[in-house]
């Protein structure tokens, strides 16, 4: 049977990116070995506007079968003006939990072509090579009990819970021990266990697992406050860093100021393998559907190609394919292609499109040689 992409484009920059994505994926299933379905399907505002429905059922149904899912954004003014009831069924936490997509990816990559575009000093960003390993199905994201309540005349109460069990934490710490033993090997735990006791017993699992299971993996604990400015200190320490949800969120944006720009991070979401050897796979760029820039064609497509390169080494198990289009972006990058948010003095701004054909041309003249 062929492999099935399936493409969630969403809205905002979501459209715009992710043709630059398909295109590349395109341009591996056209000229490598490589044989797959590419199945784009509306969600969102779009899909709200045709069906009345974030996503259609036959196609939530749908993301189980899929080999890899690729995902644009979602959010936004238009978004948010949909009625209450039309954004629950079928959003983006829907759909992560709906896949048991609870191991989140985020790599991140500082290209030395980019040292003159991060605002850090070009020393400190220098082979900045870390993975931000994001619980993705729990936390304060899903917990109960949550909600906005009338507690007296005029005044409310929010209420949302931070909650994690055993089980939850023991499978997102293997996910990060089992990637650094890939790496150099060294993971840093986030928490906030000096206050918070879900946080001491995310503490306790993890030593506990790395102690049991991967005793040659070497294992630090970072309160996330210190972490933040250490990331921004000396980003080079860090391997991997294994937070949870809403943590792991924070961090992984604020590692796109590593970069350069947001606009270059990928993620892969994953579940765990089912009894053929099979597990669904979550592709989104880790920025959101950025309104200020959205219908004028200059967001950086850069992010959402990356995760055809993610698509090709986790879904596809093509590393060696997924090094080549590292490569090309490099290519691409290093001749002063690109777009107004990585853009300095002498380099020429290109369009969302133009940067998209620059990689595909780059991955042509790669694969000849
Ligand atoms: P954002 O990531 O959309 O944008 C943050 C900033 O980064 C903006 O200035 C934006 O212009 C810039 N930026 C982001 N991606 C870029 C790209 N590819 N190229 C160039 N510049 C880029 O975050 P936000 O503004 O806080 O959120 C906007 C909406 O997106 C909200 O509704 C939010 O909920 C949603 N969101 C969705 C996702 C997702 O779909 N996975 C992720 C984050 C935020
Ligand atoms: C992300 C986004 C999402 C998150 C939002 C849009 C729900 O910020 O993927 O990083 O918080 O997980
Ligand atoms: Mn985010």
């Amino acid at each position: 049977m062929t492999a099935e992409v399936l493409v969630l484009p969403g809205e905002g920059i979501g459209p715009e990116v992710i043709a630059e994505a398909v295109k590349v994926l395109e341009w591996f299933t056209t000229y490598r070995d490589l044989e797959l379905s590419i199945r784009s399907e509306p969600y969102g505002v779009e899909a709200y506007k045709r069906y009345g429905t974030l996503i259609r059922d036959e196609v939530f149904a749908d993301l189980l079968q899929a080999d890899a899912v690729l995902f644009g954004a979602t959010g936004g003014p238009e978004f948010d003006a949909l009625p209450r009831e039309a954004k629950i069924s079928g959003n983006l936490l829907a759909i992560r939990k709906h896949m048991g997509v609870y191991a989140n990816l985020r790599p991140v990559m500082a290209y030395d072509e980019l040292s003159d575009v991060t605002s850090l000093k070009s020393s400190a960003v220098q082979n900045v090579d870390l993975v931000v390993v994001r619980e993705l199905n729990g936390g304060i994201y899903f917990g109960e009990p949550r909600g906005r309540e009338l507690i007296s005349d005029g005044i409310e109460r929010g209420i949302n819970t931070l909650i994690y069990t055993t089980p939850e934490i023991e499978r997102i710490a293997r996910v990060a021990f089992e990637l650094a033993r890939t790496r150099r090997g060294h993971i840093h735990s986030v928490d906030k266990s000096n206050v918070l006791e879900t946080y001491k017993l995310w503490r306790d699992v993890v030593d506990h697992i790395g102690a049991d299971e991967f005793p040659d993996v070497p294992l630090s604990h970072i309160i996330v406050d210190n972490c933040a400015m250490q990331m921004i200190r000396d980003p080079k320490q860090f391997d991997v860093i294994l937070a949870d949800n809403m943590v792991g969120d924070i961090l992984s944006d604020l590692a796109g100021a590593i970069t350069g720009s947001l606009g270059m991070l990928p993620s892969a979401s994953l579940s765990d393998y089912d009894g053929n050897g099979r597990r669904r796979a979550l592709y989104e760029p880790v920025h959101g559907s950025a309104p200020d820039i959205a219908g004028q064609g200059i967001a950086n497509p850069l992010g959402a190609i990356l995760c055809v390169g993610l698509v090709l080494e986790h879904s596809f198990d093509l590393p060696g394919e997924a090094r080549l289009l590292k490569q090309a972006v490099r290519k691409v990058l290093a001749v002063g292609i690109r777009t107004p948010d990585i853009q300095t003095g002498n380099s020429r701004a290109v369009s969302t499109k133009d940067m998209g054909d620059e990689v595909v041309r780059a991955l042509t003249r790669l694969s000849n040689g």
